[in-house]
């Protein structure tokens, strides 16, 4: 064979997911990689010829593999922790309360702000790392504890050098209008006009991949959402939003009117909402974390999502305050469990529909000319990566055929 591959992996069963019906399943299957790239998907039976003289790395393996897992939305960089938060809840204060009395986001706010960009970077990493080894080859980090422009642009630097650090693709996303900083104090269309202009600053310096906003009582009213979207459509940057998450303020229909990426969250979107969400493409990101550590009992419309064929992405949330969650698998069991989400659903909206979230389409699915981003598993069949609560499961992770976990 003239055109060597990088590498080959054989001998586990495929969960390709290159199908809307079923797992995609290849039984004693072979992945070939070459620059980056997927360049054999199949089973070993049709390999042609010896795997020795086809690629330079030879992989034996078991169990399965599946694409790489794409984490579309985290907060996972950021200083400090709100363990003292968790207490106080579990005491019976609400969410608002604690927001609302100056805890919560404002208080991450106070801990980043007060950290040096390295000092922010060594605490975040092993977050990042910790999603990785659990098979995560994509991840989406946010800024919005820093909420002024050195803070917030602090964080994104932080967001690209994990990407350098560990060989993990990531998908910055701009979250200025996440909380009101309190040197704003009663002064949310100030604020608003802060945010906006920060925003082209930041995008210069490639910084920017997205644009995201807290649309909630606590949050933003749709209206500074809107000024925030006009912003980011006006530099070709795509929208994303925390949307219904505690109310309806109608946040899927706006992320929608803009042609948005997401709507994350979504508890308490309406049957409009999903259609807008559905004739307009949007993906709804859910975000189980957060619905287990705040005890919510108001479910996603799940049933509408399916009955519009609106696209559902499973994430982790990674964040101090609602979702202390560090791996993909456990945002997944939490999905079947509280959402009822199978495991198929789960895993494609941890892998396909997460990558759609983000705007990407050329990982999710193991399909040859896709991203060489898979992972081994050491399970008897796919379902049990919803199954287990904890554990250790991924046998390596493979971003663009090299080895990262
Ligand atoms: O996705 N809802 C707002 N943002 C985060 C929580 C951030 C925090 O509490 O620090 C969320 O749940
Ligand atoms: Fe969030």
């Amino acid at each position: 064979m003239s055109i060597r591959w990088d590498g080959i992996i054989l001998g586990a069963s495929l969960a390709t997911l290159d199908t809307d019906a079923d797992y995609g399943e290849i039984r004693n299957g072979v992945l070939g990689w070459k620059n980056g790239l997927l360049c054999y998907v199949g089973s070993r039976r049709d390999l042609p010829g010896d795997p020795h003289r086809i690629a330079d790395i030879v992989i034996e393996a078991d169990g399965w593999i599946t694409p790489g897992l794409v984490d579309c939305h985290t907060h996972l960089v950021f200083a400090g922790d709100r363990a003292r938060e968790f207490e106080l809840r579990l005491q019976g204060a609400s969410y608002e309360d604690i927001a609302r009395s100056g805890g919560g986001i404002v208080s991450t706010v106070r801990a980043t702000r007060e950290a040096d960009e390295e000092a922010v970077l060594q605490q975040s990493l092993p977050r990042a790392n910790a999603l990785l080894r659990d098979g995560v080859t994509t991840v989406e980090i946010k800024s919005g504890y820093g909420l002024d422009f050195e803070n917030e642009r602090k964080m994104l630097r932080v967001a690209r050098r994990i990407e350098q650090q560990l060989g993990l693709p990531v998908s910055t996303t701009y979250l200025g209008a996440h909380a009101l900083p309190p040197e704003f104090a009663g002064r949310h269309d100030d604020y608003i006009d802060a945010v906006v202009e920060w925003l082209p600053r930041l995008h210069a310096e490639g910084l920017v991949d997205a644009v995201d906003a807290f649309c909630e009582g606590i949050g933003f009213d749709p209206a500074q959402t809107r000024r925030v979207f006009d912003a980011a459509r006006a530099l070709g940057l795509p929208v994303k939003l925390h949307a219904d998450q505690l109310s309806d303020l109608g946040g899927a229909g706006l992320v929608a009117e803009f042609g948005g990426l997401s709507a994350d969250h979504v508890e308490h979107t309406s049957e409009a909402g999903v259609q807008a969400m559905a004739a307009h493409g949007v993906v709804a990101v859910l975000l189980p974390g957060a619905f287990h550590v705040l005890r919510e009992t108001r479910l996603p419309p799940l049933d509408a999502f399916r009955e519009h064929g609106v696209a559902m992405a499973v994430a982790t949330d990674c964040n101090p305050g609602t979702s202390p969650l560090l791996s993909m698998r456990q945002a997944m069991q939490l999905a079947c469990t509280h959402f009822r989400l199978t495991p198929l659903e789960a895993l494609r909206g941890a892998t396909i529909n997460g990558a759609r979230a983000l705007g990407l389409n050329d990982r999710g699915v193991l399909r040859v000319g896709m991203r060489a981003d898979f992972v081994h598993w050491a399970v008897a069949h796919p379902a049990e990566l919803c199954y287990w609560l904890g554990g250790s499961f991924a046998r390596g992770v493979y971003i663009g055929g090299e080895r990262r976990g």
